[in-house]
C-alpha cells in the first residue's frame, strides 16, 4: 500500500492575512551627519578606532529613493527611527524644521501605503543629554518624556506602531557593563541604574503617547536570545538557562509592567549555549567558532530554530508580537537567502503553534553604519556603495519580495535552502513560472 504523502509537504507556508512585511533601519545608522548626537561626539573624541559614520547612507536626503525601493520590493510596512538630537539639539530647544522634515519622511511612507512603525529612541542621545549624565541621571526619563510629548502630537497622523526604546538591555550592556559603546563605562551598579531609568522612561512615554493618542499601539523592541544548556543532564546549566531567559528576555517587562506593552517587539539575533566546564566554578557561553557551525560575518550563530523557541516563550503573554529585527551580516547573499527562508519558516511554525505574530521587519533594508563595527558588516537586502551612494538590490531582496507577494513561502522557494545552487537562475525560473 502506498503511504500517503504528508499533506503539508507541498503546500505553501501561508502567513496570516494582513501580515506586515518590511524592513527596519535606525536614523543614526542611515541618515548621516548626526553631529548633535552623543555617538558623533564619541566618534570624534573618544573611541579608539578610526570609525566615522559620516554621511552614512545619506538617507536624510535619499529617503524617497529608499522607500520607493522598498515599495518595489513589495514591502507593506517600514520601521524607522527619529534622531532625538536633530529635533532637540539644545536642551528644551526644538528645531521645527527637523520636525517638519520627519513629517515629510513619514508622510511619504504613508502616501505609499506603508504601515509605519516609529522608534523614538534607538541607542543615540543628544550630546547635551549625555553631558547631563545620560541615562545614569535620575532626570533622564523626564527629559525623554518632554521630547516624546513634543513629537507625538506632530507626527501621530503618520504612525501606526510606536516603539519607545530600542533594546534597553543592549544599550545598558554595551555602554555601561562591558563599556564598548559610549559612554564606555564598566560598572554593574551603574548598569542597574541605567536599566531602571530606561524602564521609567518607557513607562512615562507609554503613558504620554496614550494620553495624546488614546488608541495608540505602543511597545519596545527587545533584543531576545534563545538559550540552551550544553549538557542537559546538568541541573546548574538548566537553572542558568532559566535565569538568563528571565534576566535577558523578560526583566524589562517585569520592571515596566506588561500592561505598558500593547505588543511585543522582538529583535532576534542570538543563540547561546551555556556550559559549566569542569575547570571553572563559573558558567560560560560556548564559543561557537569552535563548533564550526554556520555564523554571520560577525560570528553570530545562524540558528533558525531559536526564533521558534523565543516566539513560543513569548506567546505566553498573549500579546501581539512583531519581529522588529532579524537579519544576517554577510557579504555572501546566498547565505542571506537561506537565512531569510529558514527563519521565516520557523516563524510560520511558531504561528501554527499559537504565537500571535503580526509582522516581520528584516534588518535591514540597506547596508548601513553598524555601530562600533562601522561599515564592514553588510546587513542590507539592498547593497550600498558608500563611495557613490548607489543602491543595488541583492537577490535576497527579490526572494523576500516573492514571499511577500504570496503572503507566504511557496514550496518551490524551499529549493533555495540548498547549498551550491545558482540562486539568481533559480529565482528567475521561479518568477517566470509565477506569471
Ligand atoms: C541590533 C540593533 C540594530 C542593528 C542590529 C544589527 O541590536 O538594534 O541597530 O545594529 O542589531
Amino acid at each position: 500500500m502506498d503511504t500517503p504523502e504528508p499533506k503539508h509537504d507541498h503546500a505553501q507556508l501561508e502567513f496570516p492575512q494582513g501580515f506586515l512585511w518590511g524592513a527596519a533601519t535606525s536614523s543614526y545608522q542611515v541618515e548621516g551627519n548626526n553631529m548633535y548626537s552623543d555617538w558623533w561626539q564619541w566618534e570624534v573624541n573618544h573611541q579608539p578606532f578610526d570609525l566615522r559614520s559620516g554621511q552614512a547612507c545619506d538617507q536624510y536626503n535619499r529617503y524617497a529613493e529608499d522607500f520607493a525601493l522598498a515599495k518595489d520590493l513589495n514591502h507593506n510596512a517600514h520601521r524607522l527611527s527619529l534622531e532625538w538630537a536633530r529635533i532637540e539639539p539644545e536642551e528644551d530647544q526644538f528645531n521645527q524644521n527637523e520636525i517638519d522634515h520627519y513629517k515629510q519622511v513619514l508622510k511619504s511612507l504613508k502616501d505609499q501605503g506603508f504601515t509605519v512603525m516609529l522608534t523614538l529612541h534607538h541607542f543615540t542621545n543628544p550630546a547635551w543629554f549625555a553631558k547631563k549624565g545620560g541615562w545614569e541621571s535620575f532626570g533622564a526619563p523626564k527629559r525623554f518624556e518632554r521630547f516624546v510629548k513634543k513629537v507625538v502630537p506632530e507626527l501621530k497622523d503618520y504612525v501606526d506602531l510606536w516603539i519607545t526604546i530600542n533594546e534597553p538591555g543592549v544599550l545598558m550592556f554595551q555602554g555601561y557593563l562591558i563599556g564598548v559603546w559610549p559612554p564606555q563605562k564598566k560598572s554593574f551598579p551603574t548598569g542597574i541604574r541605567v536599566y531602571w531609568n530606561l524602564a521609567r522612561a518607557h513607562k512615562k512615554a507609554y503613558k504620554a503617547i496614550h494620553q495624546l493618542v488614546p488608541n495608540a499601539k505602543v511597545g519596545i523592541a527587545n533584543n531576545v536570545s534563545s538559550f540552551d544548556a550544553f549538557h542537559h543532564h546538568s541541573l546548574r546549566e538548566e537553572i542558568g538557562v532559566w535565569a538568563l531567559d528571565i534576566i535577558n528576555n523578560h526583566l524589562f517587562y517585569q520592571m515596566t509592567g506588561i500592561q505598558t506593552h500593547d505588543f511585543l517587539g522582538l529583535n532576534y539575533y542570538f543563540n547561546q549555549y551555556l556550559s559549566f566546564n569542569t575547570h571553572s566554578r563559573f558558567p560560560s557561553f560556548v564559543d561557537i567558532a569552535t563548533t564550526k557551525k554556520d555564523t554571520s560575518d560577525l560570528g553570530w550563530e545562524v540558528y533558525p530554530e531559536g526564533i521558534f523557541d523565543v516566539l513560543m516563550d513569548f506567546s505566553d503573554y498573549h500579546k501581539p508580537i512583531y519581529i522588529t529585527e532579524n537579519g544576517l551580516a554577510s557579504t555572501n547573499d546566498d547565505r542571506r537567502v537561506r537565512f531569510l527562508i529558514s527563519y521565516l519558516k520557523e516563524i510560520y511554525h511558531a504561528i501554527q503553534t499559537g504565537a500571535d505574530v503580526r509582522g516581520y521587519f528584516h534588518w535591514s533594508l540597506i547596508d548601513n553604519f553598524e555601530w562600533a563595527d562601522g561599515f564592514v558588516p553588510r546587513f542590507g537586502l539592498v547593497e550600498v556603495d558608500f563611495a557613490t551612494q548607489k543602491r543595488t538590490p541583492r537577490p535576497s531582496s527579490k526572494v523576500y519580495a516573492e514571499i511577500i507577494k504570496h503572503n507566504g513561502i511557496e514550496h518551490k522557494l524551499l529549493k533555495l535552502l540548498g547549498h551550491g545552487i545558482d540562486v539568481e537562475a533559480e529565482l528567475k525560473d521561479i518568477m517566470k513560472k509565477d506569471h
